[in-house]
């Protein structure tokens, strides 16, 4: 949640810095802000909304500076204002502070500081604490103001922090919460995330927790705790800024919907050697280890979860091991059973979700082996686990997860196949079957995009709905979830997914003419049964939308509208099935008028708890 920016070089850093706060919109957009340190003082502009709003009230104020740091927000303390967006400043107004995470302290902070310093608060933000408090620390040196203020404050956090008689410096400092370094040419940058900076360069540090950052034109050096310098491998990104572009689609949502083939082929066959065996590359994970697994955790979040979901499925049903699913938040304060015959799966598109990632530490103190599944490569998740399984997704802006969800399920057949494959719980003529099969997927894919105009044409008819139910049984069920995830976050249509056979156990007390069902029916071994859950709701007057497998044709006389997907292998319906849903989810939005890439109060990366 929320995204930093700073520049120090010899450029215009007003100019850099909005362009890299706008590649970050992604993390929060209620709010933007930039400081910089011009003719010895501190130039503020901030206001409430997008950086749109931000940059027309800077218009042609002349920021000529080129030392500045810049903030996108996502409300914690305090709503979205003018007077609650970042950076926050003293009461001097010589120190300027971003922040991205949660002060936890900053309530006693703050009572200190008014009784003792007599501190007048400007705003209800935790982070304006940390501008007083440097404030109050710097005697001329903002490296040490910064370490004396880091050991006052308890919580996550990513800083960066100016000072007016100090220009061509940014000290930073990050604890559970992303900071990157860019390193230019006499020019450093800071950023939450790498698509900021990639307009300016490739060469990357990722900084770790408790490290600070110092930044001048001419060098960018890495402290820890303790002040010793650091040595830090530098990172070149494979991948440009067009990656992270719209390139004509409407919104980022639909051109990461059209570009699931492609980052299907990849996530796959990056993984596949040339005898079409799963090469594991970096990851250590052993025959002897794979049998010694007595139990399965898969923990995530949202979407991520969703896919997990899936996982438990296929994992449970190829490698033969019991797996249980929990969502991050539970999982973490549940004291679960965990011992050295543990291996827990975190599946995170970011590797930045503080839920997953306390999860995982917690997982990993009590002796379970992580492995992890990450889109983004160097992340916090990606970092702490001992083996990563990358999804190659590439750049997922839109805050609603699609091709890092279809991966993400990619990766749970080839982990499922992988472990099953060791085991011995599967023969390498059903291995190599199921392969071929997931070879397929790409392309099978790319003819359930071609159902945009219906799914485009139906969303006009149905987007006035106001209450959705998703049903299915087995691996239907789990696509349901999702399906129904992806409505409510982006139209804001009260949508409910239950497992069909459920329904008739309270739910279906709220079906009344009209009530619109989607109804997942691709599961050949279910298909009757889920003919019956449909015959139900259509007896209580629903209106049913389903998704079938081609072929199973006797779905439309119980239907009022059906989509066929390709006929696949019953376990691999998810990463086609969800195409239908996604789409609907975006057109039925794009009709209800709906900020598609942006929902309101949600942000790409959940930072905090
Ligand atoms: C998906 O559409 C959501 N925006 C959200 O549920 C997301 O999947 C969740 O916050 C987990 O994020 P992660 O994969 O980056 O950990």
């Amino acid at each position: 949640m929320c995204g930093i920016v700073g520049y120090v070089g010899h450029g215009n850093a007003k100019e850099i810095i909005i362009d890299g706060l706008k590649k970050l919109e992604y993390r929060g957009y209620d709010s933007a802000g930039i400081a910089v340190v011009q003719d010895g003082k501190i130039l503020l502009k901030k206001h409430v909304g997008g950086i749109a709003n931000l940059e027309n009230l800077i218009g042609d104020d002349p920021m000529t500076s080129s030392t500045g740091i810049g903030h996108t927000r996502w409300a914690t303390h305090g709503a979205p204002s003018d007077i609650n967006a970042h950076p926050h400043c003293n009461e001097a107004g010589n120190i300027s502070v971003v922040h991205n995470g949660i002060i936890e302290n900053y309530a006693e902070l703050r009572e200190m500081l008014e009784r003792d310093h007599n501190v007048k608060f400007k705003s209800e933000t935790d982070t304006e604490v940390i501008a007083h408090l440097v404030g109050i620390n710097y005697e001329g040196d903002l490296e040490d103001a910064v370490y004396k203020t880091v050991g006052q404050m308890r919580g996550a956090y990513a800083i960066s922090v100016i000072a007016a008689s100090e220009p061509g410096k940014i000290v930073a400092v990050r604890k559970d919460a992303p900071l990157v370094v860019g390193l230019g040419k006499d020019a450093h940058f800071i950023a939450s995330d790498i698509p900021a900076l990639l307009k300016y360069v490739k060469e990357i540090y990722f900084i770790e927790n408790n490290e600070f950052v110092v930044l001048t034109p001419e060098s960018a050096k890495i402290y820890d705790e303790d002040r010793n310098e650091i040595h830090r491998e530098v990172f070149h990104v494979t991948w440009d800024a067009d990656a992270a572009e719209k390139e004509g689609y409407d919104h980022f949502m639909l051109k990461e919907i059209y570009e699931q083939p492609k980052a299907l082929y990849e996530t796959l066959t990056r993984r596949l050697d040339e005898n079409g065996t799963i090469k594991l590359d970096g990851i250590k994970m052993t025959k002897e280890d794979i049998e010694g697994f007595t139990k399965i955790y898969i923990v995530a979040c949202g979407t991520a979860y969703h896919a997990g979901l899936v996982g438990k499925y296929i994992i449970e049903k190829l490698a033969k091991v019991p797996v249980e699913i929990d969502v991050a938040s539970e999982f973490r304060y549940r004291d679960p059973f965990i011992d050295d015959k543990t291996l827990f799966i975190a599946i995170s598109q970011s590797g930045e979700t503080l839920d997953t990632l306390a999860a995982l530490r917690e997982a990993k103190r009590k002796g379970a082996r992580v492995l992890s599944v990450v889109n983004v490569v160097g992340s916090s998740v990606a970092r702490e686990s001992d083996d990563v399984f990358y999804t190659w997704a590439g750049p997922e802006i839109a805050v609603a997860s699609t091709k890092a969800y279809t991966t993400q399920l990619m990766c749970m057949y080839l982990i499922g196949l992988h472990m099953g494959y060791e085991k011995g719980t599967i023969t390498r003529d059903y291995y190599d079957k199921f392969i071929a099969d997931l070879a397929e997927i790409p392309d099978l894919l790319k003819m359930c995009l071609g159902n945009k105009g219906y799914i485009e044409g139906l969303s006009k008819m149905l987007y006035n709905k106001e209450q959705v139910f998703f049903i299915g049984r087995g691996l239907d069920s789990a696509v349901s979830y999702e399906g129904s995830l992806k409505l409510k976050e982006i139209s804001y249509i009260n949508s409910f997914a239950i497992a069909a056979g459920e329904l008739k156990h309270g739910t279906i007390a709220l079906m009344e003419p009209g009530t619109l069902v989607l109804s997942l029916a691709t599961q050949d071994f279910l298909y009757e049964k889920m003919l019956s859950n449909i015959e139900e709701v259509k007896a209580r007057g629903a209106h049913v939308f389903s998704i079938a497998k081609e072929g199973n044709t006797s779905i439309e006389s119980k239907s009022n509208e059906v989509i066929y997907i390709p006929a696949c292998r019953d376990e691999l319906t998810p990463l086609l099935s969800v195409v239908p849903l996604q789409m609907f989810a975006y057109y039925v939005a794009k009709e209800r008028g709906c900020n598609i890439d942006k929902p309101k109060n949600l942000a790409k990366s959940v930072t905090v708890e």
